[in-house]
This record gives structure tokens, sequence and C-alpha cells, in this order.
């Protein structure tokens, strides 16, 4: 097992703070500031952040006012790493991180929030890009895992709950966008933020992005000699 062997300056919302990765641990992007300008928390709820790597949403929902965040994530790593961050940072009476797929480790837990981050990065474009050191990427369209996600829910959302998903261009978009329409309905889903961003030259310029692009599967814009990607922050609002 590593120990932390990193730090990482969070200069997000509710921060600044310092974290502590190994280097299998996610290292948060500009998908987790955007995650968490999106997030509205009022004091005293109940949070569940799936994929939490880290831990840096359940820490920022934490300062933001939630009485309890839970995380959740398939690797044993992170988990143990995001416990070790909570206990640096003062938050472990008010966090706390389970090993095991999506909801299946935190079925006792009813959320008033859930934060759906987990991975949906086609794997082909995670493997060059090199932005899952531990291995989990989402599946070979980026939309398997985070639509097992979504179909796997149930009852951890209390009626009236929110979840904070998001969803990129760089990923089979509309597939994940169907299951949440699905699932919540589509009068209960906003776009709350919209980014867009440069794909790596690397990236960009891969087979994999090349073959996905001709599949229809993804969607680049073209801006000079770049292609950009877009993520969107969707709040989907559980009837
Ligand atoms: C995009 S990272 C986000 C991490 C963190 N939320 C952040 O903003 O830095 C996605 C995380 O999902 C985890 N993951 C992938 N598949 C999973 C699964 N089936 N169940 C739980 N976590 C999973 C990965 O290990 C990774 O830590």
């Amino acid at each position: 097992m590593n120990s932390p062997t990193e730090t990482f300056d969070w200069k997000g919302r509710a921060g600044p703070f310092t974290l502590s990765l190994t280097p299998t641990v996610f290292r948060p992007t500009h998908i987790s500031l955007a995650l968490a300008d999106s997030l509205d928390i009022r004091p005293g709820e109940t949070v569940v952040d799936i994929g939490c790597g880290s831990g840096i949403l359940s820490f920022v929902a934490a300062k933001l006012g939630a009485g309890r965040a839970y995380g959740s994530d398939i690797s044993e790593e992170s988990v143990r790493v995001a416990t070790e961050n909570a206990r640096i940072l003062g938050l472990a009476d008010r966090t706390e991180f389970r090993t095991g797929s999506l909801f299946e480790p935190l079925r006792d837990v009813t959320a008033d929030v859930i934060i759906g981050d987990v991975s949906g990065i086609p794997d082909d474009i995670a493997e060059i890009s090199g932005w899952f050191p531990g291995g989990y990427a989402g599946g070979p369209t980026g939309a398997e895992v985070p639509v097992a996600m979504l179909e796997s829910m149930g009852d951890c959302l209390r009626p009236g709950g929110r979840m904070y998903l998001p969803t990129a261009t760089i990923q089979d978009e509309n597939r994940v966008l169907a299951a949440a329409r699905r699932i919540f309905g589509a009068a209960n889903l906003a776009e709350v933020v919209e980014r867009e961003f440069p794909l790596p030259t690397l990236v960009a310029k891969s087979k994999a992005v090349a073959k996905l692009m001709a599949d229809g599967l993804i969607a680049l814009r073209q801006r000079g000699s770049r292609l950009l990607w877009r993520l969107a922050i969707w709040r989907c609002v559980r009837p």
C-alpha cells in the first residue's frame, strides 16, 4: 500500500486547503472545480459523493455546511487517502469514506444531495491522457459507468433531493443524459454550469479520439488548431 507522497493545493470553492495524494489517486481537475462551483448545500444536509477520489468534493460540501458527507470509491487506495485527508483537515467527524462500487457501500444512507462525479471518460482516452492513474475509467464510451451509477441510485436520494451530474462531449453524453431523463424526468434536469476546454494535443491527435468521433460517440469543436470539449453540470431533482 502506498503512503501519501504528493500534495495538492485546492484553490477552488471553500478553499484554499491542501490535500495529500498518492500516485494512483485521482488529482482534482477542472471538472472538480466546476462541480464545486455548482453545489447548493443547505445547512445540515446529508451528501453522498460517488467516485470520491481524494475526498475533495466531500470536503467542499462539509465546508459549505453539510451535516455529513459520505464518499464511495472503487479504489481502496482513494478511500484510504480520503480518510486520511479528512483527519488532516479536521473533517473526520463530518465525512466518511467507504470502498465499493457506486452505491453498493452506501445502501444504509439517504441523501439530500448526491454528487455523481464517477469516472466518465472513455477507457481509450483515459489510457492515452493518463487522467486515471488508478485505472478506473468510464467504460468503452465513457457512458457505461455514469449510466450504471444513475440506474443503481434507487432510494439513496430522498424525493425532492438533487444530484449534481457532470456530462461532457468527450463521452457518449447523449446516453448519459437519456438515462438521467429516464430516471429523474426531463423536466427535472437543469444545466447549471457549462465550460469548454481544449483537449491536450496528444489526446486530440490520437486514433482513439478519431474513432470515437467517426462513430459519432463524442463531439468536439475545432477552434483554430485546437479541439475543444464542453463540460456541463446538471442539477437533477428526484420527483
Ligand atoms: C473523475 S474521478 C473524480 C474524483 C473526485 N470526485 C474529484 O473531483 O477529484 C472519478 C472517481 O471515480 C472512481 N470510480 C470509478 N469507477 C467507480 C465505481 N464503479 N464505483 C465507485 N467509484 C468509481 C475512480 O476511482 C475515481 O476516483
